[in-house]
C-alpha cells in the first residue's frame, strides 16, 4: 500500500490523482492533502478520504475548514496552513509518495522538502522544475530520490527512455498541440480574449496552464523541465506540433530509431504510471487504434509563438533567466485574465523582464524565491509602465 501526499489536491491533477486512488484502493491510500483556497472541495475531500493532515493556503481558510470538519463530526484530521502546512503534508511520516501538483512556485518548498525527506515524487508542477530544477535534481540525485514526471510529454519520454541508455539518446521531441491559435491569422492575435484562450482543443486543465498552452509558453517551460529531468542541453530538446495530441512525445536514438508513446489524452494515465513505477497496473484507459485517422507533425512557428524562442533563450542561460521566464509569465497571464494586458502583452512582458534580468545561478531555494520575487516585481513594473498594446 502506497500512502500519498497530494499537493494541489483540489486542482485538475489532484482530482485525477484521487480518482486513481478510488480505482485502486488495494494499492493507494491518501495520507495528506494540501490545497489553496477551495475550502468546499478540501472539506469534501477530507470527509471522503479522512487524511491525517490537510493544509490550506491561509490561516483563515484553515480555521474555516477545521470548524466545518468539527461541525460534521469528522475527527482525526489535523488542519494546517501556508508553506509550513504544505511542507508538513509533503514530509509527513506516514507518506510514502508525494504528488507535486500545486500550481506555480507556491509548490516549490514542499517539493524540495519532500526530496530532502527522501520521499519519491510524482512531479506535475513544472514551474518548480523550471525555477529550481538545478537544485531539485541535484538534491534528488544525491539522495537517490526518484523524480517521476507526470507532465504527459515528460512521462512519455521517461517511458521511451526505458529501452535505451542516456548515451544512446540523440534528442527528444516534445509534442505540442499548438493550442487554440495554431491557425489563427497573425493579425487577429491582437484581439484574442481570455475566453478564447481558455478553450484548449484537446486537454481540460487549470487556467494558467491553459493560457500557457495558447501562447506555447507551456511548451517552453517543458523544454526547460526536460533539460533538467533528463540532463540534456536545450539543443537536444526539440518541439514538434502535433495537433491530435495522440503521440505524447518521442525519443530519437543515435541509430536513427524513434520511439513514440501513444495513449488517450487523459492525465490519469501518466499519474498512474508515476504512482506505480516500475510496475504497469491494468487500467481501463485504453486507446482505440482503429479510430486513429492520421498523425500530423509540423514545425513550430517561432514568429507566431515568440514564447518558444524566449524559453530556448532562457534555457541556454539557465538560473535566474528560467526563474524570470516563469515568474514574468505568471504575472502576465494573471494580468491578461484580468484584461489588463492583451494576449500579445504576455510575450512582451516576459521579453522585457528577461532583458532586465542579470545572469545568476541561485544555489538555494531561498535564493530562487528571492530571484522569483524580483522578477515578479519587474513584471509588474513592465505591465504598469509600458504600452503593451500592439
Ligand atoms: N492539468 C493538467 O493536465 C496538467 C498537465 C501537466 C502538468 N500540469 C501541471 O500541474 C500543476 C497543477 O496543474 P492543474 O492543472 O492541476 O492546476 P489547477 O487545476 O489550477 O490546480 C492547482 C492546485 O494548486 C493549489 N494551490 C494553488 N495555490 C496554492 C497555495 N498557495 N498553496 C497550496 N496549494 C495551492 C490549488 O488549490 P485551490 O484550488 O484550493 O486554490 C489547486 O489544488 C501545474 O504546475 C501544471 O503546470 C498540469
Amino acid at each position: 500500500m502506497k500512502r500519498l501526499a497530494i499537493l494541489g489536491s483540489t486542482g485538475s491533477i489532484g482530482q485525477s490523482t484521487l480518482s486513481i486512488v478510488e480505482s485502486y484502493p488495494e494499492r493507494y491510500a491518501v495520507a495528506t492533502l494540501a490545497a489553496g483556497r477551495n475550502v468546499d472541495a478540501a472539506f469534501a475531500q477530507a470527509q471522503r478520504w479522512r487524511p491525517r493532515l490537510v493544509s490550506l493556503a491561509t490561516e483563515e481558510l484553515a480555521g474555516e475548514l477545521a470548524t466545518r470538519l468539527r461541525a460534521a463530526g469528522v475527527t482525526g484530521v489535523e488542519v494546517a496552513w501556508g508553506t509550513v502546512g504544505s511542507v508538513a503534508c509533503a514530509t509527513h511520516v506516514e507518506v510514502d509518495f508525494v504528488v507535486s501538483a500545486i500550481v506555480g512556485v507556491a509548490g516549490l518548498e514542499a517539493t524540495h522538502a519532500a526530496i530532502l525527506a527522501g520521499k519519491p515524487i510524482g512531479l506535475a508542477n513544472k514551474e518548480c522544475m523550471v525555477a529550481a530544477g538545478e537544485i531539485l535534481t541535484r538534491d534528488a540525485r544525491e539522495r537517490n530520490v526518484p523524480l517521476l514526471p507526470i507532465d504527459s510529454e515528460h512521462n512519455a519520454v521517461h517511458q521511451a527512455m526505458r529501452v535505451g541508455t542516456p548515451a544512446e539518446v540523440k534528442q527528444i521531441w516534445l509534442t505540442a498541440s499548438g493550442g487554440p491559435f495554431r491557425q489563427t491569422p497573425l493579425e487577429d492575435f491582437a484581439h484574442i480574449t481570455p475566453q478564447q484562450a481558455l478553450k484548449h482543443p484537446t486537454w481540460v486543465m487549470g487556467q494558467r496552464i491553459t493560457i500557457d498552452s495558447a501562447t506555447m509558453l507551456n511548451k517552453g517551460l517543458e523544454i526547460i523541465e526536460a533539460c533538467r529531468l533528463f540532463d540534456l542541453p536545450p539543443s537536444q530538446v526539440r518541439v514538434t506540433v502535433h495537433p491530435q495530441s495522440t503521440v505524447h512525445s518521442l525519443v530519437e536514438f543515435v541509430d536513427g530509431s524513434i520511439l513514440a508513446q501513444i495513449s488517450v489524452t487523459d492525465m490519469r494515465l501518466p499519474i498512474l504510471y508515476a504512482l506505480a513505477y516500475p510496475e504497469r497496473p491494468v487500467s481501463s484507459l485504453t486507446f482505440d487504434l482503429a479510430a486513429l485517422a492520421r498523425l500530423d507533425f509540423e514545425q513550430p512557428d517561432f514568429v507566431r509563438f515568440p514564447c518558444l524562442r524566449l524559453a530556448y533563450e532562457a534555457a541556454e542561460k539557465g538560473g535566474a533567466h528560467c526563474i524570470a521566464l516563469n515568474a514574468a509569465d505568471e504575472i502576465a497571464v494573471d494580468a491578461f485574465l484580468r484584461r489588463e494586458i492583451p494576449f500579445l502583452g504576455i510575450p512582451r512582458t516576459i521579453e522585457k523582464v528577461l532583458e532586465r534580468t542579470p545572469e545568476s545561478h541561485p544555489e538555494t531555494i531561498a535564493g530562487v524565491l528571492e530571484a522569483d520575487s524580483q522578477a515578479r516585481e519587474r513584471a509588474r513594473e513592465v505591465i504598469s509602465a509600458a504600452d503593451l498594446r500592439v
